[in-house]
């Protein structure tokens, strides 16, 4: 799998010489401002995988996203309720365009490698640079589950948070019923560290979430990743 390109051969003017050299050593302040300056500022990269591609949101997936996401089974586990109109979802785009260029958040769009059509949304949240974490968060139309569209977002997020971000922990908050999220983390390699009680308000009550984490260096060691550079161990492309 290609782990990280750009649209229209962006790649090589985005990624900073410093992480295309190894693993960076200024200070966290500096680092995630070359990061964002280079990566984030105009675009999300474009994450190329074997079915799948993440890339940034754009208003022409409002309809379809919509679509998806109005299915009260995509959101039952999540914070968003399903949306009243495409309007709605024009605004959710929008929202992360703003929030990426802030680097609050980077969500991604998930699609099809070969037509670019959606497939749902994952994104990073809660960035917390100087601690070096962040949240995940997926949802995959309904249409689409059960064929590991889920894992391949995931390995793309996953070797570009820890690589090109530099991230060291990431999280998923996961509601104990949401059994097929829990499955599908958990064959990521993500361990459970312990129960958020009534850390989740949803439909009037309050629902028990786990936390979920993987590490850095268990990514590493999973996907053959060379610290702090992206690259798969024993290759010198960073694609
Ligand atoms: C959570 C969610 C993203 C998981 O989707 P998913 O399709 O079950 O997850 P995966 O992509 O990992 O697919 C795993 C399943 O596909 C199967 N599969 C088929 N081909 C596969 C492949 N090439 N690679 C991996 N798994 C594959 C696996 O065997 C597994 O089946 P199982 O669930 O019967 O064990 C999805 O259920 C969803 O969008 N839920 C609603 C939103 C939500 O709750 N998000 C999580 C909030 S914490």
């Amino acid at each position: 799998m290609r782990a990280l390109t750009c649209e229209a051969g962006m790649l090589d003017d985005l990624m900073p010489a410093s992480l295309d050299s190894g693993p960076y050593t200024e200070s966290d302040d500096r680092f995630m401002e070359d990061v964002s300056n280079c990566v984030m500022q105009d675009t999300l990269p474009v994450l190329i995988g074997r079915r799948v591609l993440l890339r940034e949101p754009r208003e022409d997936d409002a309809v379809r996203l919509y679509e998806f996401v109005r299915d009260p089974e995509v959101t039952r586990f999540l914070a968003i309720d399903p949306p009243a109109s495409p309007d709605d979802t024009r605004f959710f785009i929008e929202k992360c365009h703003e929030h990426r260029r802030q680097d609050r958040e980077y969500v991604f769009v998930i699609a099809d490698v070969a037509t670019d059509q959606s497939m749902g949304v994952i994104g990073l949240r809660h960035l917390d640079p100087p601690m070096r974490t962040a949240q995940v968060g997926t949802w995959v139309a309904r249409s689409y589950w059960g064929r590991g569209i889920n894992a391949e977002a995931k390995e793309l997020l996953l070797d570009f948070a820890f690589g090109t971000l530099g991230l060291h922990r990431i999280e998923a908050r996961i509601d104990v019923d949401n059994h097929r999220s829990r499955r599908a983390f958990e064959r990521l390699g993500g361990r459970r560290e312990g129960r958020l009680r009534e850390s989740f308000f949803k439909n009037g009550g309050y629902h028990d979430q786990d936390l979920f984490v993987v590490l850095e260096e268990e990514w590493q060691n999973r996907a053959g990743l060379e610290p702090g550079t992206g690259r798969r161990a024993g290759k010198g492309e960073h694609r």
